[in-house]
C-alpha cells in the first residue's frame, strides 16, 4: 500500500495499521461509485440544484483597470456555504452514504470545510463531529455558530497552536478508535491515499468549467491561472482543467504571513523541505530534526505546515509555480477588491488576488488572468477589522 497514490516521489500511505482497512474501503468504494451512473447523476443534481454549479466566470472590470490587464474571477464564493469546500463534501458525503456509513467526522481550519461537512451531515441525516483548533474556534466563530445550527458537534482542540494541523491530528486519533461506523471526510487534497485523488476528483468541476467558460466567453485560454494553496484543494481543482495546456501558467499562492525571512509564515512549498506529515510524503515546514514548525498567517485556511502531494510534484516538475504573499499585501487587496468589485473575498482567496496585484505594471495589457475566488469573506470581517480598524487600504 505504501506505493499507492504516488505523485512522483510524493504521496503514499503512511498511517497506523488500524486505519489501512478503512482507507482501502474508501478507495474501493470511490473506484466503484465514481463510475456508477446513479451516483454520478445524484451528485450532478446536488452540484446543480443544491450547491449552485456551474459557478460564473466573471470579468472584474474595475480591478482589471487597476492592475492593467484582464482579470477574470471564478466565483466559487457563490456556492452554498460560501466556498469551494461543498464540492468535496457533497462528493465524499454521498460516497459515505453509498457505503452505508452513518457518522461523519471532519477537521477544519477556517471553518469552511467544517461548515460544508455540517451542511452535508444535515442534508443526509448523518451524525457529524468537527474537530477545530482553539485558535480557529475563536477567530472563525461565525462558522462555529453555523456548524452548531446545522446540528454538528464542534470539538475544540487544545494542543499545539490550536490550528488545522492539530485538528487533523485529533480527527485521525478519533478515527483510529471509531473506524467501523465513521467516515472521515477529509477537507483538502492532502493526507494519506486515497484522499488526494478523491478530493481532487470532486474539485475538478472548477477546472473543467473554467476552461470551457474561457473558450466560450473570451475565445481563448488564459495566460495564467492563480489560486491560493492551503492543503491545495481549490488550486488542484482549477489547475486540473489546464495541466495539459503548457501555455497556461499555473500559480499557487501561499501564506507568507509576516514575511519569509521570519518564521511566521505558512509558505510550505516556497520554504519547506520533504518529509512525512498526516500520512503523506510531501513538502512541509520542519526543522533539521524533523520537528514541525509552528505556522502563522492571517488566514486560518492557509495556516498549515503541509501541502497536498500533487502540488509537491507540480513544483518539482516546474508545471506550477508556488509563491507567497504577506498578510499586509492580503489586507490591502481585500480592501481594494471590496471597493472596486463589491465582492468580499475570503482572506484565503485574497492571497491569489494579492499576487495578481503584485503584477501591476509587470505584465502586458494583453495578459489574461483567471483567479479562483475559493470563498467569500464574510467570516473574515472581524479579523480584518482588528488589523485595519479604519478600513485603511490602497484606495
Ligand atoms: C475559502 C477557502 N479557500 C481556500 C482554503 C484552503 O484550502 P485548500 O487549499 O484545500 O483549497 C480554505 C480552507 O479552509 C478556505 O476556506
Amino acid at each position: 500500500m505504501k506505493h499507492k497514490g504516488r505523485y512522483g516521489p510524493y504521496g503514499g500511505f503512511y498511517v497506523p495499521e488500524v486505519l489501512i482497512p478503512a482507507l482501502e474501503e474508501i478507495e474501493a468504494a470511490f473506484e466503484r461509485f465514481k463510475n456508477d451512473p446513479e451516483f454520478y447523476e445524484e451528485l450532478g443534481a446536488l452540484y446543480a440544484d443544491y450547491a449552485g454549479r456551474p459557478t460564473p466566470l466573471y470579468y472584474a472590470r474595475r480591478f482589471s483597470e487597476t492592475v492593467g490587464f484582464a482579470v477574470y474571477i471564478k466565483r466559487e464564493d457563490l456556492l452554498h456555504g460560501g466556498a469551494h469546500k461543498i464540492n468535496n463534501t457533497l462528493g465524499q458525503g454521498l460516497l459515505a452514504r453509498y457505503m452505508g456509513k452513518t457518522k461523519l467526522i471532519a477537521e477544519t481550519g477556517a471553518g469552511q470545510h467544517g461548515l460544508a461537512t455540517a451542511i452535508v451531515g444535515a442534508l443526509f441525516g448523518m451524525q457529524t463531529k468537527v474537530f477545530m483548533g482553539c485558535t480557529d474556534v475563536q477567530r472563525q466563530n461565525v462558522n462555529v455558530h453555523k456548524m452548531r445550527l446545522m446540528g454538528a458537534e464542534v470539538i475544540p482542540v487544545e494542543g499545539g497552536t490550536g490550528t488545522l494541523k492539530d485538528a487533523i491530528n485529533d480527527a485521525l486519533r478519533y478515527w483510529t478508535a471509531h473506524v467501523s461506523d465513521t467516515f472521515y471526510l477529509f477537507g483538502t487534497a492532502g493526507g494519506p491515499h486515497p484522499y488526494p485523488s478523491v478530493v481532487r476528483y470532486f474539485q475538478e468541476p472548477i477546472g473543467r468549467e473554467t476552461r470551457r467558460q474561457c473558450l466560450d466567453k473570451i475565445g481563448r485560454l488564459p495566460d495564467l491561472v492563480a489560486a491560493c494553496v492551503g492543503g491545495g484543494s481549490n488550486a488542484i481543482g482549477i489547475f486540473s482543467g489546464f495541466l495539459d495546456d503548457p501555455q497556461v501558467q499555473l500559480i499557487g499562492v501561499e501564506g507568507g504571513g509576516k514575511g519569509l525571512d521570519t518564521r511566521q509564515h505558512c509558505a510550505t512549498l516556497a520554504k519547506g523541505s520533504v518529509g512525512i506529515l498526516h500520512g503523506s510524503r510531501t513538502y512541509l515546514l520542519q526543522d533539521e530534526n524533523g520537528q514541525i514548525h509552528e505556522t502563522e498567517c492571517i488566514s486560518a485556511g492557509l495556516d498549515y505546515p503541509g501541502v497536498g502531494p500533487e502540488h509537491s510534484y507540480l513544483k518539482d516538475t516546474g508545471r506550477a509555480k508556488y509563491v507567497a504573499v504577506t498578510d499586509e499585501e492580503v489586507l490591502d487587496v481585500f480592501d481594494l477588491f471590496c471597493k472596486t468589485e463589491g465582492i468580499i473575498p475570503a482572506l484565503e482567496s485574497s492571497h491569489a488576488l494579492a499576487w495578481i496585484y503584485r503584477q501591476k505594471g509587470r505584465l502586458s495589457q494583453d495578459t489574461l488572468a483567471v483567479v479562483n475566488l475559493s470563498g467569500r469573506g464574510d467570516k473574515d470581517i472581524g479579523i480584518v477589522e482588528q488589523h485595519r480598524p479604519l478600513g485603511e487600504g490602497l484606495l
